[in-house]
């Protein structure tokens, strides 16, 4: 989703607000654009591209504005398509005031045909350019009381960055229902939409709350609500560091992060289990008398984090033998979902700031359940407005396509699993131990398929020409299944579909011939045998088969399939190699087709919109 970039402080903001932006490109964009203002000059500068980030780099580092305070922007395109004038900044009709938002304006035709009454030409077809219109229209010698006024009348979602060559000493941001942190360095100060467009400069983080507004002057910010009241900031200091959102070495941001999953592993255990498996959460909200009232539990998610999810109904209800639901956060917020007080609501989110999730957990609250968000990012909109969360210490995720980060929800899950079993007294404490040893054993397991690279890089050459896939899988390597397709569509653009093996039979059967191949999660478990059945029943319709089984497991010796060998763990903890191989796969094929496999077409890192 759109990416923004604010600064105002002692040194040159183009270069700074170039870097920013190709830190923001992650997030998914189809065009981008900057205003800088030269006080000398008392000019503003609006450079814009529908194209990536490099092309405006190069175009401004030809000609590089001056001036200490700018704006940047990445859009992903919602109202208007990706052209030169829809991009960001917008103007108002004197050019003096400029707007990049992030979000939807809901109510934006209504405003313009008013705005167009009173006589405001616009120029794009976007919801934004309302904006800058309306602050134009408040302007009365004081700014933020302007903006204020402006975004009182405007419903739906944004992240803004405001300025005007009114007042240049002023950077104004505001949020509701989409991301803006404030970043607070020397004598500088950046707005942005994520930590990771500003770790370079500042590890000290103003976290700006819903329908807040921030003005930054010369003074430092201030923060307030919409209706004026002063905010105390609530600041925090990052952990990241900018190492950790660099490639280091490698292709692309995804295979660094597949690669990152061991210690994904590690870093999500840190500190939060015993060898008498113990599961201790730093920041988790919820009491022992809470958790033992505990119900059931509706997990709400979307993408991987739904899979990521769907993996915790068969960890929770196997640990815990707590009735869990899964539901994609989308579809949970427009229905009647039937929950209290004694429910407990679990929303999974790398970002924290899903829109669908978001919404969905607000709904669970506001229904009175209790409810505790998974996620990765410190200070999240999630992590902030739930009962108690817990992070995943996975450090930046930049490619477009979760890998680490589901690994290391997978890990809090069992975690949580295990939390919940005990204040049940659900397991006996040898089950307990050796669940622990189990956990703590994963890294190596996973640092074992990540030595399996070039194999995997192999299977991907063999079956990268191929347009459709089936990847099947049973019991707790179903949700594996169906993670595996899904990393394998939105890299590479290739049909996949996941299925429980055995509903294979029951219609997508009719799909297989030569042409389909099936890869088969046939790792050692309570129903090896069966799937081996249904890769029977793939290689019977001529599919090919590749086949992921345990090391050394003779299970597939006599069939004419591909093997992929991966450490054999308790089939419990099996999602987790099992997972990287697939994530691997996916990875090789698409770089064997050529893709842009870190920014794949259409998506975004965090969808902040519905
Ligand atoms: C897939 C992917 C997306 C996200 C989904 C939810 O690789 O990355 O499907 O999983 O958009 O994002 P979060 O976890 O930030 O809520």
């Amino acid at each position: 989703m759109c990416g923004i970039i604010g600064y105002l402080g002692e040194r040159a903001a183009a270069p700074i607000i170039m870097e920013s932006l190709k830190r923001l490109e992650y997030r998914g964009y189809d065009s981008a654009g900057v205003a800088i203002y030269n006080e000398d000059a008392d000019k503003t500068s609006v450079v814009k591209s529908a194209a990536k980030v490099d092309t405006l780099v190069d175009r401004l580092t030809e000609d590089m504005p001056a001036g200490r305070l700018g704006i940047g922007h990445t859009r992903w395109a919602t109202h208007g398509r990706p052209t030169v004038i829809n991009a960001h900044p917008h103007t108002d009709c004197t050019n003096r005031i400029m707007v990049i938002h992030n979000g939807i304006i809901e109510n934006f035709a209504e405003l313009k045909r008013g705005l167009q009454s009173r006589g405001h030409v616009f120029v794009s077809e976007t919801d934004t350019e309302v904006v800058p219109h309306l602050i134009e229209e408040h302007f009365k010698g004081d700014l933020v009381a302007a903006v204020r006024e402006s975004l009182v009348q405007v419903r739906g979602a944004y992240a803004m960055a405001i300025f005007s060559q009114h007042d240049p000493d002023l950077l104004i941001g505001a949020r509701l229902n989409a991301p803006l942190v404030v970043g607070i360095g020397e004598k500088e100060w950046f707005i942005a939409s994520d930590i990771t467009a500003i770790i370079p400069y500042t590890k000290k983080v103003l976290l700006l709350g819903e329908g807040e507004m921030v003005s930054i002057s010369s003074l430092g910010p201030e923060v307030s609500t919409l209706d004026g009241s002063a905010v105390k900031p609530r600041i925090i200091e990052v952990k990241w560091d900018i190492s950790q959102a660099q490639k280091g070495g490698y292709p692309h941001f995804m295979a660094k992060e597949i690669n990152e999953g061991a210690q994904a592993v590690s870093n999500a255990l840190r500190g939060r289990l015993t060898e008498e498996g113990v599961v201790a959460f730093e920041e988790f909200g919820l009491t022992d008398r809470q958790l033992l009232k505990v119900r059931d539990i509706k997990m709400v998610a979307a993408g991987t984090s739904f899979y990521a999810a769907l993996l915790g109904k068969y960890i929770i209800e196997d640990l815990a033998r707590i009735p869990v639901e899964v539901e994609p956060a989308s579809e949970f917020r427009y229905r009647q979902p039937i929950i209290d007080r004694d429910t407990l609501v679990v929303g999974v989110s790398q970002s924290g700031e899903t829109a669908d999730t978001l919404a969905a957990i607000r709904e669970a609250r506001r229904r009175e359940a209790r409810v505790i968000s998974i996620t990765n990012v410190v200070g999240s909109s999630m992590a902030l407005e739930s009962d108690g969360v817990i992070y995943l210490h996975a450090g930046p995720e930049i490619g477009v396509a979760s890998t680490k980060t589901f690994i290391a929800h997978v890990v809090c899950l069992y975690l949580l699993g295990i939390r919940l079993a005990a204040v049940r007294h659900r397991l006996p404490p040898e089950r307990l131990r050796e669940l622990a040893a189990d956990l703590k054993r994963l890294p190596d397991a996973v640092h074992t398929v990540l030595e399996r690279a070039e194999t995997l890089q192999a299977m991907a050459r063999k079956y990268a020409r191929y347009q459709n896939f089936m990847y099947i899988g049973r019991g707790i390597n179903y949700p594996v299944a169906l993670e595996g397709a899904l990393k394998l569509k939105e890299i590479s653009y290739l049909h996949a579909e996941g299925y429980a093996a055995g509903e294979l039979k029951h219609g997508p059967i009719a799909l297989l011939d030569k042409s389909f191949p099936v890869f088969a999660i046939a790792t050692a478990g309570a129903t090896t045998e069966k799937i081996v059945s249904n890769i029977q029943e793939a290689l019977a319709r001529d599919a090919p088969v590749v086949a992921l089984v345990s090391q050394g497991d003779p299970v597939l010796d006599e069939m004419t399939s591909d093997r992929i060998e991966v450490p054999a763990v308790a089939e419990f903890l099996s999602p987790i190699p099992n997972v990287v191989a697939l994530q691997l796969f996916a990875y090789f094929v698409a770089s064997e087709r050529g893709c842009d496999v870190d920014q794949p077409r259409n998506l975004a890192k965090s969808v902040t919109v519905e």
